[in-house]
């Protein structure tokens, strides 16, 4: 069976000018990456070594310096915005910490947004049922202020597990929340290819991302390792050494 790639990326550089003549910070550096359709990927590395910007520029949410990326089947990178905001929206969800939720809305009416937006209208029970299997049915009705930042977090979990996108980006999604309810959210990301899904999650903790069939390890902007998921302490051993390669460089 041919696999296909949910998000291929080539030669990926991001680069941020600084002022006062300062040289440009690489915060990717030539990044080559293969995500197959259907698995969970998890992104590690130091703080700075480019996870979040992968991220970004994966997702359409920011637009690299050079380089491409296809994602759901189509290259984001020769799309102008409101095409590639509109593919995203489409095909794309996210488990963020900003780009979250909508403030003015409650929380069963973020979980209903993307599909809405795409044209659809979920049906009742199955935004009831998301909202449940995160433990927010009672809180369906407030709105994101008035939730924890963990409380919002499973949100926008429920949100992915109602529409099922094709690709799902998640940039520590268990970052807000205690160990219990992190184990419920890592459970329900790493059940999404079972629909379908393909996810792309990014964490700090060794054990999230052992949950995952792969772990990419960023160090410096660039793929350090790829390893397979399943060893907790590989996982740390391989950020360790990231790490040691960026005080060395
Ligand atoms: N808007 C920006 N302007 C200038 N530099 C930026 C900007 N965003 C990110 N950077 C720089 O790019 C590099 C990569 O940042 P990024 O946020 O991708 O790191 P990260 O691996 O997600 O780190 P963390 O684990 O701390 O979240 C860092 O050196 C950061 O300072
Ligand atoms: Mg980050």
């Amino acid at each position: 069976m041919q696999t296909t790639s949910a998000v291929l990326i080539r030669d990926l550089v991001k680069t941020y000018p600084q002022p006062h003549g300062l040289p440009p910070v690489t915060a990717l550096d030539h990044v080559h990456l293969d995500v197959p359709a259907g698995t969970f990927t998890a992104v590690v590395g130091p703080s700075g070594s480019g996870k979040s910007t992968l991220l970004h520029c994966a997702a359409g949410l920011d637009e690299p310096t050079s380089g491409s990326v296809v994602l759901a089947g189509a290259e984001i990178t020769a799309m102008k915005p409101r095409r590639r905001g509109a593919h995203r929206c489409a095909h794309v969800g996210f488990v963020f910490q900003e780009y979250n939720l909508v403030s003015s809305l409650s929380a069963r009416d973020n979980v209903e947004l993307p599909a809405r937006l795409g044209g659809r209208r979920l049906p009742a029970a199955h935004v009831t049922e998301a909202l449940e299997r995160v433990g927010l049915a009672d809180r369906a009705r407030l709105r994101p202020h008035e939730l924890s930042g963990g409380e919002r977090q499973r949100v926008a979990v429920a949100r992915v597990l109602a529409t099922a996108p094709e690709v799902v980006f998640a940039d520590e999604p268990t970052g807000a929340l205690d160990i219990s309810a992190g184990a419920i959210v890592l459970d329900w990301l790493a059940a999404l290819p079972r629909q379908g899904s393909t996810v792309v999650m990014v964490t700090h903790d060794p054990r999230a991302a052992a949950r995952a069939d792969r772990v990419v390890v960023m160090s410096a902007g660039r793929v350090a390792d790829v390893l397979p998921g399943g060893d907790e302490a590989a996982v740390a051993a391989a950020v360790l050494r990231a790490r040691q390669e960026e005080v060395a460089a």
